[in-house]
């Protein structure tokens, strides 16, 4: 997602830069190349040696004492995106104020790339007047603020001050880099999770969609730089930054919120697991045990799918036990869609609530493709990468 991007990663003088570490480590992960930049007093947190040895880099602690005097240019040209985590109420005074007496504040002054502030301090020290006016100062100059948590504080107080979650760190570093993707521009509404059709006030029918695939198809499509709403029944799977997510609980509430999300998107994929019936009478209290059995009359829902109009680019997915070619070249036709992503939810390892999945893509032109084993993540991007291989050129573009 970071792949060839270089990151300037600066670290500031709170309590929270010893989660410097793990913000570098994830950068690194996602395939970003980090340049952290250590102010004095973030030396004395946490050391130089540890981020050397997770970034493989050189980490920069002064203007004058280890690097040639123009390295804050080189550090500030090179940037794709710079990050300040945790960033102090004193460097957000500095920068606010335009100064440049250290090699942070210096490449801060001096780059063009979009600039992440993540303050992290004391709740008195972040609510104080002033910082909160070189807050605003920043987000007026376009700097991205990346809110600070409540919670337990290094002082044993509570309030707000606590450094963001890591993962809505890294998420706002990967959105602020999917800016130049390949879906830049692009809309795609995502649906996720089986659907629950009440039945009494304590009682529903559902299936065992857990929401994942949605989640990383969301997740996926952010990372490329599209903008996304993604419509599920189900609890956040991952980091959301920057996803427009929609809560719903229905199959009938998913049709109104899909009808609302798809005007003028580029992709709809559904990928929840929709029922098809629901029960005749939803019950206003619980139904009471009574002897013998019971029988519960069932009622057909919508096909969202099918009545899904528009000129974007239409994916369904065909959740299969027997016949699996079978199944989606139907549901390809009957639903008249662009591509089904077709999954033998009867395999181990593969379909609802698992981690990973098998699939097999069928294209509306006749192609036929088998993807191998693979966890559900890298699984939605070789789905976008078939949708980008249709093209959106040719539909609502
Ligand atoms: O959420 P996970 O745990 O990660 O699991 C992923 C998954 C197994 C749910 C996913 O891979 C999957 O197969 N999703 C589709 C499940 C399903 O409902 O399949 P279906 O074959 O019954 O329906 C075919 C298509 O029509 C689907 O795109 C479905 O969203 C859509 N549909 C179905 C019924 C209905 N009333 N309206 C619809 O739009």
């Amino acid at each position: 997602m970071l792949a060839g991007k270089e990151v300037v990663l600066g670290i500031t003088g709170s309590i929270a830069a010893y989660k410097g570490a793990e913000i570098a480590s994830r950068l690194v992960q996602a395939g970003a190349s980090v340049n952290v930049v250590l102010t004095e007093s973030a030396a004395r947190f946490i050391t130089p040696l540890t981020l050397e040895s997770i970034t493989s880099r050189k980490v920069f602690t002064g203007l004058w004492n280890n690097a040639p005097a123009t390295t804050h240019i080189t550090l500030a040209e090179k940037a794709d995106i710079v990050l300040i985590a945790p960033a102090t109420a004193n460097i957000i005074a500095r920068i606010a104020g335009g100064f440049a007496d250290d090699m942070l504040s210096c490449t801060v002054l001096a780059t063009r790339a979009p600039i992440l502030v993540a303050p992290a301090m004391h709740t008195d020290m972040y609510e104080n007047p002033a910082t909160q006016k070189n807050i605003e100062r920043l987000r007026e100059l376009g700097f991205i603020i990346i809110e600070p948590e409540e919670g337990r504080l290094a002082s044993g107080g509570y309030g707000r001050g606590r450094l963001a979650d890591i993962d809505i760190i890294t998420g706002n570093v990967k959105l602020a880099a999917a800016k130049d993707g390949d879906l830049a521009g692009k809309k795609l509404v995502i649906t996720s999770g089986g659907t629950r059709e009440p039945l009494d006030p304590v009682r529903y029918l559902g299936n065992r969609s857990s929401g994942k695939t949605g989640y990383f198809l969301a997740q996926a499509a952010r990372d490329r730089g599209a903008s996304v709403r993604l419509i599920t029944t189900s609890e956040p799977v991952g980091e959301t930054t920057g996803i427009d997510v929609e809560r719903v609980e229905t199959a009938r509430d998913m049709l109104s919120a899909l009808n609302r999300a798809t005007e003028n998107a580029d992709c709809l994929i559904m990928a929840a697991a929709v029922a098809d019936y629901r029960p005749a009478e939803a019950f206003t209290t619980k139904i009471k045990k009574s002897a013998g059995g019971m029988d519960l009359q069932l009622v057909s829902n919508t096909d969202i799918l099918s009545q899904a109009r528009g000129s974007f680019v239409r994916v369904g997915f065909a959740a299969e036990t027997g016949d699996v070619d079978k199944g989606a070249r139907e549901k390809l036709s009957s639903k008249d869609l662009d591509l089904v992503v077709a999954n033998d939810v009867s395999q181990p390892g593969a379909g609802f609530d698992a981690d990973s999945n098998r699939v097999r893509l069928f294209f509306r032109n006749g192609k036929v493709e088998d993807l191998e084993l693979m966890p559900k993540s890298a699984l939605a991007h070789r789905i976008i990468d078939a949708i980008q291989a249709i093209g959106f050129s040719d539909k609502n573009c």
